[in-house]
């Protein structure tokens, strides 16, 4: 059994879970999921987790003093005889302890294996949990020298223990946004950890690998990703600049991070033009309108709304009848913030069946949740899983 510790936006996180792992998937407290699988899960391919781990052990109730009691002599008992020093960080959700307490629970350990001749390397807790970068610097969960103990107090009351097999390489997502050779600010690039879920919400990654289509690929973030998660690529774009970057920056994966894709990238418009089969999956994010600093008047608003709505739409008429049924789609469309937080959503999200695609609805998370956003942005991306009727 595992756990995940979900990023800012939790319900992004779990949907990508449980489009993975199905009903195998729910939640553990507000910020963490229980995923119940055997084998270990591999952090490097899910975007919206910032630190994974195997459940070893089951609380009945969230009491610290027990808690760390029983830390402290398991893991002085388990590591007694090993031969090499240990790294050790303590990471705490939901109890109610201090920083101070859960250095204690450490320092005990440190104690007692002292005697033991094994030496104890503490990572100090500045706050109850160690940031994501704190771990990843220290490789914590990584090898079994480099061990990070995550305390969740779920939702019902209990506590969950379990170790962490690694948190988000922070490092390996930043290169591969800031280190690929052709950027544009102006057409909004896509996070790398967004293209990742994204991906994960349309692709299963125990299936064998096939070929993603973005039609929208602008720098090429997308297929980049996919070609990472050992898919074929294709991508396709209005504009003759990004469809040069988007070669560009997949020849420097394939030299820079061995990828073994097959790519194909041409010009075309996404509202009229073919694509070649095969496509076994649509992941794209499609015309998003212009970029806002403030809440736009309604009637700004509305032709926004409405030109977006009217380009989405003919793609949408336009892939349909090119694409098999049963094809899934992952599409990231443009949704509109106000200064009360609530959003205006594109018309064509109620009329997606006419259209031909059905929207796959979630146990941990609704349709309308699956919003990505920071707090400074007006215009969202709202992710629409679907598969082709
Ligand atoms: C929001 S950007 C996508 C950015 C991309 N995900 C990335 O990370 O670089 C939208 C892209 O759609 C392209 N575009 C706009 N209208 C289009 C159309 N009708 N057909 C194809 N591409 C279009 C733009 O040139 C732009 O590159």
């Amino acid at each position: 059994m595992n756990i995940a510790i979900l990023g800012r936006q939790p319900k992004l996180g779990i949907a990508e879970l449980e489009s993975q792992y199905g009903s195998a998937v729910s939640w553990l407290s507000v910020i963490s999921a229980l995923i119940e699988v055997d084998e270990p899960l591999d952090i490097t391919k899910f975007g919206g987790s910032l630190k994974m781990g195997k459940v070893t052990h089951a609380f009945e109730h969230s009491d610290w003093k027990r808690i760390g009691k029983y830390i402290s002599n398991h893991y002085s008992q388990a590591w007694k005889n090993v031969d090499h020093k240990i790294t050790l960080g303590i990471s705490v959700y939901g109890v109610s302890v201090s920083g101070k307490e859960i250095q204690r629970t450490g320092l005990a350990i440190k104690k007692n294996l002292k005697s033991s001749g094994v030496s104890i390397r503490l990572v100090p807790n500045k706050d109850v949990a160690l940031s994501t970068a704190t771990s990843h610097h220290n490789k914590l969960g990584l090898s079994p020298n480099k061990v990070e103990l995550i305390v969740i107090r779920a939702g019902d009351g209990r506590t969950v223990l379990a170790e962490s097999t690694g948190a988000q390489n922070i490092t390996a997502y930043a290169a591969r946004d800031q280190e690929r050779p052709k950027r544009d600010a102006f057409v909004g690039m896509l996070p790398p950890k967004l293209a990742q879920i994204m991906l994960n919400m349309a692709v299963d990654q125990s299936k064998p690998t096939g070929r993603v289509l973005d039609p929208f690929c602008g720098t090429g973030v997308l297929l980049q990703e996919a070609a990472l998660l050992g898919h074929d690529v294709y991508g396709s774009d209005l504009s003759e600049k990004m469809v040069d970057y988007s070669i560009a920056n997949l020849e420097w994966l394939a030299a820079t991070h061995h990828s073994k894709a097959k790519v194909d990238v041409m010009l075309a418009d996404a509202t009229k033009d073919s694509w070649s089969p095969p496509i076994d999956a649509v992941v794209c994010e499609a015309y998003l309108g212009q970029p806002f600093s403030a809440p736009p008047a309604s009637e700004k608003l509305h032709s926004v709304v409405t030109t977006c709505d009217k380009i989405i739409t003919a793609f949408f008429n336009n892939l349909a009848p090119q694409i098999e049924s049963g094809t899934p789609l992952c599409v990231a469309v443009p949704s509109w913030r106000d200064n009360n937080g609530d959003f205006t959503h594109l018309p064509l999200i109620k009329k997606l069946s006419s259209l031909g695609y059905e929207q796959i609805e979630l146990k941990t998370a609704r349709s309308h949740d699956l919003l990505y956003y920071r707090e400074d942005q007006i215009v969202a991306r709202e992710l629409l899983i679907l598969r082709k009727i």
